[in-house]
């Protein structure tokens, strides 16, 4: 069924409805439409546009509608073929019809799928980011249970940049800081939240109504803080879309450096970490292989999610006001990254709870002789030498130790400026301790850290509660 044949001469060509149709994933907005005619049914009624009677009748045929599509009885877009419903909205609206018979034709008074679509798809995304929030927090948790068990352990890695070791850190220091990233997107999350929370409802088509419709009252139904300012604006504004594909992004983007992390770490050459077989693949030739596919596809799957965002921005520029068609474009990538973090986000919370870590070889690795390099610059700070001259003492001796291959220690002990006090630098596990500025990675700044860390969830819980 069309919703515009008293227009038309003839059907819809084949084509055109292979080519427009969108009924295979806007089904996924069912509830959220039906959420929306309900309210737009009572709006209507408090108008004086519905009567009581007919209003009660509508909504208990959306009711059954949504009972029916519940069981399966009623299947949207099933039909003749050619003739099947082009979109969730017709569907359900065809539905209604059926059942409520002639009052089911005022459904759609003072309404049109303009507003529509977009109120469902903001129920929708509402919704979804506080779902990914709260699964966001999931994965927080994990790695603050994992932080404080390594801090426990006073397990300690090389910090690296450039992916060269630089100097110690605690483990529980290198986890909370992905734990951080995700403490801007949850905030992020909620904040694009908070800017979506406004109800298009009552625009119409794009210039609002000559009947007295109540967006005000829809809205608060509907559980929007607000309704729409601009009618123009209501039905074209796919900000909140763009927005939330954004920040989806960028949870994408942190889920990919925690997992080329994990890749390496979990490598024969590095060995810092081993993966929990329920957390690993393995191969279908090398008996031998464990595989951090998790991990990979957590990397891999960044580039669609940035493909999502960067296709729906190019499918907003340069749209006139108000309503196109190309807006039905937002919805399969704003579904497909929803989906993609969501489960992205939960296998990595998997693989980050049970993976063990190589504690050993994660001391071992940080323990070089020159990842105390700067410690010995500093004990000469101390003593009064300018930085960049003990820059360069230590440089030297580094550079010595090398060349000469004779122990750094060695070396220490002979310089005048250092001698066998600062010796003791170089000994395994020391330079960590030395990192005691605030929000540093050595054991008296990360136990406040710690602390501030399971504050800042605690907030979060709080937050997702209220919804
Ligand atoms: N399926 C359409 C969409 O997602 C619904 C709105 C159709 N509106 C229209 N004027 N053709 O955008």
């Amino acid at each position: 069924m069309t919703l515009w044949e008293g227009r038309f001469g003839s059907g819809p060509a084949a084509e055109l409805w292979r080519y427009t149709v969108s009924l295979h994933y806007d089904s996924r907005l069912a509830t959220d439409d039906l959420a929306g005619s309900r309210a737009h049914v009572r709006g209507l009624a408090r108008g004086g546009i519905l009567s009581e009677e007919d209003a009660g009748i509508l909504l208990a045929a959306l009711d059954r509608v949504e009972e029916e599509l519940a069981t399966g009885e009623f299947v949207p877009g099933a039909g003749d073929a050619g003739a099947a419903d082009e979109d969730i909205h017709t569907a359900i609206e065809r539905r209604v019809t059926e059942i409520a018979g002639d009052v089911g034709a005022r459904l759609h008074t003072g309404r049109s799928r303009n507003d529509q679509v977009a109120t469902d798809l903001r129920l929708f995304t509402k919704r979804a980011l506080l779902e990914v929030a709260s699964r966001v927090v999931d994965l927080q948790s994990v790695l603050l249970a994992r932080a404080e068990s390594a801090f426990a352990d006073e397990i300690y890695l090389p910090g690296y940049t450039h992916l060269q070791r630089a100097q110690p850190v605690l483990l529980a220091h290198h986890l909370l800081a992905h734990g951080w990233a995700l403490a801007r997107d949850v905030d992020r999350l909620f904040d694009a939240r908070r800017r979506l929370d406004v109800s298009p409802l009552g625009a119409g088509a794009l210039a609002g109504s000559s009947l007295p419709l109540d967006p005000d009252g829809v809205a608060a139904d509907l559980g929007f803080a607000a309704r729409f300012d601009n009618s123009l604006d209501a039905v074209s504004d796919r900000d909140f879309v763009a927005e939330s594909l954004f920040v989806l992004t960028l949870i994408g983007v942190h889920l990919s450096r925690i997992g080329e992390e994990m890749v390496l770490w979990t490598s024969d050459e590095w060995g810092f970490a081993t993966l929990d077989d329920a957390y690993a693949t393995g191969s279908s030739m090398l008996p031998q292989k464990k595989n951090p596919d998790i991990a990979e596809l957590a990397r891999g799957k960044s580039g669609r999610l940035i493909g999502d965002l960067a296709g729906l921005l190019a499918t907003l520029k340069g749209l006139p006001l108000s309503y196109n068609r190309d807006l039905q474009e937002d919805k399969e990538p704003l579904f497909d990254a929803v989906d993609q973090i969501t489960g992205g986000v939960s296998a990595l919370t998997g693989l980050l709870a049970s993976v063990s870590w190589d504690a050993g070889r994660m001391r071992a690795a940080a323990d070089t002789q020159s990842a105390a390099a700067v410690d010995l610059a500093e004990w000469m700070v101390e003593r009064g030498m300018p930085f960049r001259q003990a820059h360069s003492v230590v440089g030297g001796l580094v550079r010595d130790a090398l060349q000469r291959r004779v122990p750094l220690a060695e070396l220490v002990q002979a310089h005048p400026a250092l001698g066998e006090a600062a010796v003791s630098l170089l000994e395994p596990g020391v330079a960590v301790t030395r990192r005691t500025t605030p929000g540093g990675a050595g054991p008296v700044p990360v136990a406040a850290q710690l602390h501030r860390f399971a504050e800042v969830l605690e907030a979060e819980r709080v937050r997702l509660a209220a919804g």
